[in-house]
């Protein structure tokens, strides 16, 4: 989704994310946070930052904050979000084009590499790797496309216990709107908007081309219902996911 799409669903955020802040979704984040040192003294950043969530916990925790998007609505709305909190500030700027060089101590990006191009990903990555300090920490949370094919299994499971083998597919591809999905480039596509999902092997590969070391992967995990969106439920199954990944400088 590019700057104006994203402007536009900066008053309907709630209706239309599913976020990884909502109660009960198990979230690696804050622990891997709290394992980092000495915090007071260092800098952290979030590019990306929507309507900065994290602003409290961030300030309280680090020296500085820096927190920027691309969009001004969500800037106007960090900038609401967070007038109370002298370390924190807060700027327009796309991941895309980032100007810091070795600026942070720590730098994170939830949910907001979901540009199409694989070129604009890897530039992100890059500038996300450029913005940290040598030997600080990089933590992301990105879209799984794993998740999504292994719930298309459980569909077409489903379908399976009513229908026979051609039609439980084809129910099964209708009711997972497998059209809007593109397997080979990881993209959910929805009239104008595209996003990224990511395999896991991408996340490995882009990381270490950019030259992160220490990578660890992990998943945030969605409980079945509200928080999992739109997503059938299927309660005795193990539910779904997008990656959470850390790595170093
Ligand atoms: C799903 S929201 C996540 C917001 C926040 N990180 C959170 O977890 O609540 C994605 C955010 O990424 C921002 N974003 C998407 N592409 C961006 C880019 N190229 N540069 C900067 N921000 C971008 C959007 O404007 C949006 O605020």
């Amino acid at each position: 989704m590019n700057q104006k799409q994203w402007d536009s669903l900066a008053d309907h955020y709630h209706d239309e994310i599913i976020s990884p802040y909502y109660a009960g979704v198990k979230n690696p984040l804050f622990s891997e946070l709290k394992k980092i040192k000495d915090k007071k003294k260092k800098s952290v950043a979030e590019f990306g930052c929507g309507m900065l969530y994290l602003g409290s916990y961030l300030s309280e925790e680090f020296k500085t904050v820096h927190a920027s998007d691309f969009s001004s609505e969500m800037v106007r709305k960090a900038k609401k979000s967070s007038s109370g909190f002298p370390n924190i500030s807060i700027k327009k700027e796309d991941i895309t084009k980032l100007p810091h060089s070795s600026a942070f101590d720590v730098v994170l990006s939830i949910n907001s590499l979901l540009m199409p191009s694989f070129e604009q990903v890897k530039l992100g990555l890059q500038n996300l790797y450029k913005s940290l300090k040598k030997g600080g920490s990089c933590f992301l949370i990105v879209p799984s496309m794993e998740s999504v094919l292994y719930h298309n299994m459980l569909m077409l499971d489903k379908e399976l216990h009513a229908k026979e083998e051609k039609n439980a597919v084809r129910a099964a591809k209708r009711k997972t709107d497998h059209d809007r999905y593109d397997y080979f480039l990881g993209h959910y596509k929805d009239a104008s908007e595209r996003q990224k999902f990511f395999y896991e092997h991408e996340i490995r590969f882009f990381l270490k081309q950019c030259g992160f070391t220490d990578i660890k992967i992990k998943k945030v995990i969605y409980p079945w219902g509200e928080a999992s969106g739109d997503y059938q439920d299927f309660p005795d199954e193990d539910p779904l996911w997008d990656w959470f990944v850390s790595c170093r400088k």
